[in-house]
């Protein structure tokens, strides 16, 4: 009976450390858990998101989907657009960038810097 229990116990641990490792695999920064949302700027934080991540299509003589995203006022003036596309569920068409959805942190702070107005700073 105790012997029982105990095996009860060890599988009822194991499946939780399952389910905590899975959900980092999905969630490798989680605000408020090394995710800074506060002290964030168009130059230090949202820019190297975009050049990383979003230029190699969106920039040139005939950016992706006719949008250019290498100025303050291009990301800016698309900002609801942009928060959208890379808010988009994994395997939804239109998810930005195509088919591989940013960490949670940069999606926070790209949705931060629009909070506190997009501002070229
Ligand atoms: C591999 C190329 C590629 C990358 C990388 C990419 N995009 Fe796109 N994007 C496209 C294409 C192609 C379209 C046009 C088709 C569509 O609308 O889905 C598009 C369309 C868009 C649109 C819609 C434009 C409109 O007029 O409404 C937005 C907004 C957008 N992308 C934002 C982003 C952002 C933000 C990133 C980076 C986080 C990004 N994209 C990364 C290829 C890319």
């Amino acid at each position: 009976m105790l012997k029982r229990l105990f095996g009860a116990l060890m599988l009822m641990a194991c499946l939780q450390a399952c389910y905590y490792d899975n959900e980092q695999d999905l969630y490798p920064v989680v605000p408020g858990n090394g995710c800074d949302t506060t002290t964030i700027s168009y130059a230090t934080t949202i820019q190297p998101i975009m050049q990383t991540r979003c230029t190699s299509c969106h920039s040139g003589g005939f950016p992706s989907g006719g949008l250019a995203l290498t100025t303050h006022a291009e990301v800016a003036g698309s900002i609801n657009r942009i928060i959208d596309r890379i808010t988009r569920n994994e395997g939804d068409a239109l998810l930005m960038p195509q088919g591989a959805k940013m960490d949670a942190c940069r999606i926070d702070q790209i949705k931060a810097w629009a909070n506190q107005g997009a501002l070229n700073n």
